[in-house]
């Protein structure tokens, strides 16, 4: 431990520079036109590997954006530790809600503020770095590879593919991720749940052009009227979802799992707070942790119709469109539950209009085991590293392509999370701490020696 918190301490700020130069370089998956800036921080990845004592790193072509894969084999005849990261990012936008330029990191009150200095650049560059740790202390006692992507914002399109193409190259014995948050600095948890999605756009037609809202008003069904009912129907008084069949698979956790989940530390008041709500909403009969990790929601992300613009213009807009997220449960099938909403919502179409519903994209949800070997390393690692035992919690967020990993690889994943709830990931202002930056990195190389101890 001392050798770790030495390296980490005399190297501190080359670390920072590094991840910097990564922050540095735009590389939104969302974007069609960011084709040099994925390559770029593809590349800069595989020369970070290599430069950390990678003996292969190679960037590799996919029907999407590139993927970059590295390792370092020490033994056929010790344990594999597969890496997995993302080095894509989300859209910055709204850019006029930044603090400072979301793609110039700076370091304020103790925080990395940039697009990515969390999810999941940060969190990713800390492997490499504890990876680098180990190489040059001679510490690193089993064989390491690297996945880092370049598509988990936009639903990992190519990876699954890639997976299946390279089944041999990717042998591990454990999946490792950071993409994922602990509780509190001083509350250090394990994520043992992923939510599964499906992800939809609907499309409401009414007229086949915009009309004067005089003219025609009071006349014509208004497709932006109508695809708010839509939604709003779509859950009940006790926010339960009204899509037939929709918890037919949810699976219920029993009364002692509750109980046992209510234990982990929870700040009602402070959750409203940091929010500035003066409630919560959610389903009946379910604490707030319970409503993100045991339980499905349904909500809207973005909605759009008739004229958006400065000042009025009095217009009966011809189309309203919408995209909605439902986060599943372990056991529900996202490609089950496109059927069901898309036949639900096309068959609610109102007198008058036509309803189109597609899925954009989803995945399975997940659950890590608490009695297998990477969780009691990661267990291990962090009560040395934090001082506490870490404690498990299922989180409401979402990485699809860990089920897919276990169905196509046949691979388990451990959810070695540094990130908190207050990075703000995917919103203006996004940080990481600089405690959870170097405590991660001082973790990583721990989990390694506690997994091969355990995998004797
Ligand atoms: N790293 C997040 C997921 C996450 C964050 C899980 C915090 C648990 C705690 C990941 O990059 C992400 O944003 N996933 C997307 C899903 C994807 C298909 C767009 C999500 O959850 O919305
Ligand atoms: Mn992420
Ligand atoms: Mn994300």
């Amino acid at each position: 431990m001392k050798e770790i918190k030495n390296y980490v301490e005399s190297n501190k700020d080359r670390f920072l520079e590094e991840l910097f130069e990564l922050i540095r370089i735009p590389s939104i998956s969302a974007k069609a036109d960011a084709i040099d800036d994925m390559r770029n921080a593809a590349e800069s990845i595989k020369k970070s590997l290599l430069e950390a004592g990678a003996d292969l790193a190679e960037v590799k072509d996919t029907s999407g954006w590139p993927v970059v894969y590295g390792h370092k084999l020490v033994d056929e005849s010790l344990p594999t530790v597969l890496v997995y990261g993302h080095y894509d990012v989300q859209p910055a936008e709204p850019l006029d809600l930044w603090d400072s330029p979301p793609f110039e990191p700076e370091v304020r009150d103790g925080k990395i503020y940039a697009r990515g200095a969390d999810d999941d650049k940060g969190q990713l560059f800390m492997h490499v770095k504890a990876f680098e740790l180990m190489n040059k202390t001679g510490t690193l006692a089993c064989n390491v590879k690297f996945m880092i992507e370049g598509e988990e914002e936009i639903g990992s399109p190519s990876l699954k593919q890639f997976c299946k193409d390279n089944k041999e190259l990717l042998k591990a014995d454990i999946i490792l991720i950071s993409d994922t948050t602990m509780i509190a600095q001083d509350i250090p948890s394990i994520t043992v749940g992923l939510r599964g999605l499906s992800f939809m756009e609907v499309e409401v037609t009414g007229p086949n052009r915009d009309l004067h809202s005089g003219l025609y008003g009071g006349a014509v069904g208004n497709p932006a009227n109508l695809l708010a009912k839509m939604i709003a129907s779509l859950t009940d008084e006790n926010n339960h979802i009204t899509i037939p069949g929709f918890y037919d698979d949810v699976m219920e956790v029993s009364a002692e799992e509750r109980a046992e989940m209510a234990k982990a530390p929870f700040d009602l008041n402070s959750y409203k707070s940091a929010l500035d709500i003066n409630e919560v909403v959610g389903e009946e009969g379910f604490s707030t942790s319970e409503r993100t990790g045991i339980r499905p929601s349904l909500d809207v992300n973005g909605i759009w119709s008739g004229y958006i613009g400065e000042g009025a213009k009095t217009v009966l807009p011809s189309k309203a469109y919408a995209k909605i997220s439902m986060r599943l449960v372990p056991n529900q099938n996202s490609e089950k539950i496109d059927e069901l909403f898309i036949k639900h919502f096309e068959k609610m179409a109102p007198e008058g209009t036509k309803v189109r519903a597609k899925s954009l994209h989803g995945g399975q949800g997940y659950v890590t085991p608490t009695d297998f070997p990477a969780y009691r390393a990661a267990s291990k690692a962090i009560e040395e590293s934090f001082g506490k035992s870490p404690i498990p919690v299922r989180s409401g967020g979402s990485i699809p392509i860990v089920s897919d990993f276990e169905e196509v690889l046949g691979i388990k994943s451990i959810l070695l999370g540094f990130g908190l709830d207050s990075d703000a990931i995917h919103s203006p202002n996004e940080n990481y701490p600089l405690f959870n930056f170097y405590k991660g990195i001082e973790t990583i190389p721990l989990f390694y020696k506690y997994f091969v101890e355990e995998m004797k």
